[in-house]
């Protein structure tokens, strides 16, 4: 299968399974900070319910079950889900240990299923299995129903139209009253692929995805990088085979709602493989969250080119890369004053973008209460406020149209 093929090639360069020791790997702090954050923070609160739930009911455990879990990072992204607790306290975590029944994951590619082994096979309620998810749901006889069906980056977009359908009947039969299924995907009008954007979805379905982000610029030109299908997806796209599985399922399939994900920090958006005009954003946005490194504004700044005819997509980048540049430049602005030890930094200038005005106020108050800490206040302080701060336009400044790297719907089922 092509898309196995590939990801033994990512794994076996390597960066595919390291942490966060160089800045271009696959845990990012882009990831960590950014992706997984804002995947958590949009499930949460139908967490929370559930958990709620289970607690009033005798008490039973959560039951998850990922889809394409890879080397198992779906159990530690619930695992390490924050709740909101006070600063005082000392554990956070939403979901504690004896909080699971049980979290079984799939996948196809036995290589990526050892090391999930390795990492967190010692846990009883942890199983790793082999499973194809192209071809329904796979079951043991007897299964109980899961409280969450999840995926993540990207893992739906292997499916094509019939074997999603087929996957999506199989869980709302599968299901209980109330379970969440986590539908991830490849958004259709990421700002990386704006080369292949069309008005006519059904002539592009898919994108000809390749994981040459991994490598280095004059490698991905001299290594041979495998290539898979993975099925483009804007809402539409989704809630038809989703009505159409309701349907044949006989249950309803309700979206609670669609969120994008890395908006102008998707992986792609430095290759330059599916766009004439690529930036440096994803480094450069990973390096304000790496302690003791300054990070280069100038590059920070994203440099929109609209393609022409695709109106509501121009508006809405546009719209957030104008908003994310004017808090770059604002912060440069207050670090120079800074430096002049001015009394009083410059207040922003007036926006009736409210994510934006509140950006440009936590900068200001981040500065102002900075004078006189200890270490790199920069690096460790000012630089990492600001990728919060970009992170909360990325999540304001959108409401879930397939325009960034994923598309990602929250699907409650009800019987
Ligand atoms: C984008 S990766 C996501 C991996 C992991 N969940 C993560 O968060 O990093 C997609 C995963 O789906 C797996 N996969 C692709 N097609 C599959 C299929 N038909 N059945 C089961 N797993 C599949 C791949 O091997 C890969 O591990």
């Amino acid at each position: 299968m092509e898309a196995d093929k590939a990801y033994l090639e990512a794994i076996q360069h390597g960066r595919y399974s390291e942490q966060v020791k160089d800045l271009r790997c696959k845990y990012d702090h882009v990831r960590i900070q950014f992706e997984d954050f804002i995947t958590a923070f949009y499930l949460r609160p139908h967490l929370e319910r559930l958990v709620e739930e289970k607690a009033n009911n005798n008490g039973e455990g959560l039951r998850f079950y990922d889809l394409g879990c890879g080397t198992g990072d779906g159990y530690d992204l619930l695992s390490k889900m924050a709740g909101t607790t006070k600063l005082s306290e000392f554990d956070n975590r939403l979901i504690e240990q004896e909080m699971v029944e049980q979290y079984k994951g799939i996948d196809l590619n036995v290589a990526l299923l050892k090391e999930a082994r390795n990492l967190f096979g010692d846990y009883d309620h942890v199983d790793f299995c082999k499973g194809n998810f192209s071809e329904g749901l796979p079951l043991e006889e007897g299964e109980q129903p899961y409280d969450l069906y999840f995926t993540s980056y990207g893992t739906l977009s292997h499916c094509n139209d019939q074997e999603l359908e087929r996957l999506f009947v199989d869980i709302a039969k599968h299901a209980h009253n109330g379970s969440i299924i986590l539908c991830d995907f490849i958004g259709r009008y990421s700002y990386e692929w704006q080369d292949i954007w069309t008005h006519e979805p059904e002539e592009q379905p898919y994108i000809d995805y390749l994981i040459n982000y991994l490598y280095t610029e004059e490698d991905r030109d001299n290594v041979e990088i495998s290539s898979f299908p993975l099925r483009l997806m804007s809402p539409p796209e989704v809630e038809k085979v989703l009505k159409s599985a309701a349907g044949k399922a006989g249950v309803e399939l309700k979206v609670e709602r669609f969120f994008d994900r890395s908006l102008f920090v998707g992986r792609h958006i430095e290759t330059g493989t599916y766009n004439g005009n690529p930036q440096p954003l994803r480094l450069m946005v990973s390096s304000l969250f790496e302690r003791g490194l300054r990070t280069y504004f100038p590059d920070l700044k994203v440099n929109y080119r609209p393609r022409r005819t695709f109106n509501w997509q121009n508006d809405a980048l546009q719209t957030l890369a104008d908003s994310w540049n004017a808090l770059v430049d604002y912060t440069m602005v207050l670090m120079e004053h800074y430096d002049s030890d001015e009394e009083l930094l410059p207040y922003p200038p007036p926006t009736e973008v409210k994510p934006l005005e509140k950006a440009y106020r936590v900068m200001r108050q981040t500065l102002e209460g900075s004078k006189g800490l200890y270490g790199d206040i920069r690096a460790d302080l000012i630089e990492a406020q600001l990728g919060y701060a970009l992170r909360s336009l990325e999540m304001n400044l959108q409401d879930g149209q397939g325009l960034g790297h994923g598309l990602i719907g929250i699907v409650k089922v009800v019987k």
